[in-house]
């Protein structure tokens, strides 16, 4: 079976005992490891960030927490950057350190990590495909695989992945947003809008300018958005407002703002409109055969899922009913865990033993 669209299935050495596998989601703003454990998993995650030296990016200072810290705070010779930009690698070397890292933190000390199934944007290249395998064996794994995000997330949902009716997944993260189609355990189709969480971040930060002559943090902008935020659609939300204290332009003085639902959902307003697009499109090229089992499974996850009123807006936009998951940040670390446990979790029968 196919476990990354078109191409060719990794050949598999079953007779081997495997010390470790782990299952990781290297994401554009958070790296989730999942560890299975028994019939669950352990599950860390540590920033996508890593600190480097300012005259030779290669040299990798601090991963994770620790370098997270020194975002927009750090000495001059040193730079805090993400490896990952729109979900797709950007610096092969310090996504390395970011996948050792994590691979350090999903084991003991002292053993080693016999497979990892690391989860790619679905529609990512060959080019990036092979560059996330050879930062998995360059890190130290034995076997190394790589799946789409989305399969992983519906793996990881319990979705029917290997009936032939079809399923949807729609993947709303920090950097990207990928639609993807599931029948018979492979991708049918897929499409990617590489915007996500942080370009409404970044709106928010524009709209606060324009509207309240008002500079504000970008994480300030991020924390409004996630404890306000709401998307426009037909069903009447709550209002809700909170303060943040930001430069005034005019002043150069602190000064207090309130940001609104309704702010935030005209922020995502353009996003919005390109996911929209982005379903239309699918549903353009789906045949009418997947179209029931859609109907019937769709789902939504990455941490953007949790904006109110996004499983409204989709439905207002094309009437198809959306699940949001209950891990939504979790869910394709899950997925990508219970392949490296067990590579022939997309057949059905092993797959329903993973799931228990
Ligand atoms: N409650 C919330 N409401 C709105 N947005 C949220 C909430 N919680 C988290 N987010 C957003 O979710 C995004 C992170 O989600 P996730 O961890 O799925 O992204 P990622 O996997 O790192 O990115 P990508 O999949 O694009 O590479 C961030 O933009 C964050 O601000
Ligand atoms: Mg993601």
């Amino acid at each position: 079976m196919n476990i990354f669209g078109n191409e060719e299935e990794p050949e598999l050495d079953n007779t081997r005992v495997i010390s470790n596998s782990l299952g990781i989601d290297l994401g554009t703003l958070n790296t989730v490891i999942a560890k299975p454990s028994g019939d669950k998993f352990d599950l860390y995650q540590i920033p996508s960030v890593v600190a480097v030296k300012k005259d030779d990016p290669s040299e990798v200072l601090a991963v994770g927490e620790e370098a997270k810290k020194m975002l927009g705070r750090t000495p001059e010779d040193i730079l805090a950057v993400r490896p990952l930009k729109k979900g797709v690698i950007e610096n092969v070397v310090q996504a390395q350190a970011l996948l050792i890292k994590a691979m350090q933190i999903g084991i003991n000390e002292g053993e080693t990590v016999g497979r990892i199934v690391i989860g790619i944007p679905g529609d990512a290249s060959e080019v990036e495909k092979n560059a996330a395998e050879e930062i998995g064996r360059k890190a130290g794994a034995e076997y190394v695989f790589v799946i789409s995000e989305g399969l992983a997330a519906a793996i990881g949902a319990g979705l029917p992945i290997a009936e032939p009716n079809g399923t949807m997944v729609i993947d709303v993260g920090a950097g990207s947003t990928d639609i993807v189609i599931i029948s018979l355990g492979g991708i049918n189709d897929i499409e990617t809008v590489r915007c996500g969480g942080d370009d409404i971040d970044n709106r928010i930060v524009e709209l606060v300018a324009e509207k309240f002559d008002v500079a504000i943090g970008i994480h300030d902008a991020e924390s409004a958005k996630m404890q306000v935020g709401m998307i426009h659609c037909s069903e009447q939300l709550e209002n809700l407002s909170i303060e943040v204290i930001g430069k005034s332009l005019e002043t150069n003085r602190p000064k207090k703002v309130v940001i609104d639902s309704m702010l935030v959902a005209d922020a995502v307003e353009p996003f919005m409109q390109q996911i929209i697009d982005g379903l239309n499109i699918i549903l353009e090229r789906l045949t009418p055969e997947l179209m029931m089992g859609v109907y019937n499974n769709a789902v939504a996850v990455g941490g953007t899922s949790k904006l109110r009123g996004l499983k409204e807006r989709i439905y207002d936009e094309i009437s198809i009913p959306i699940e949001i998951s209950e891990d939504p940040m979790t869910v394709v670390a899950k997925g990508t865990a219970i392949v490296a446990a067990e590579p022939l979790a997309l057949e059905p029968d092993v797959r329903l033993r993973a799931l228990k």
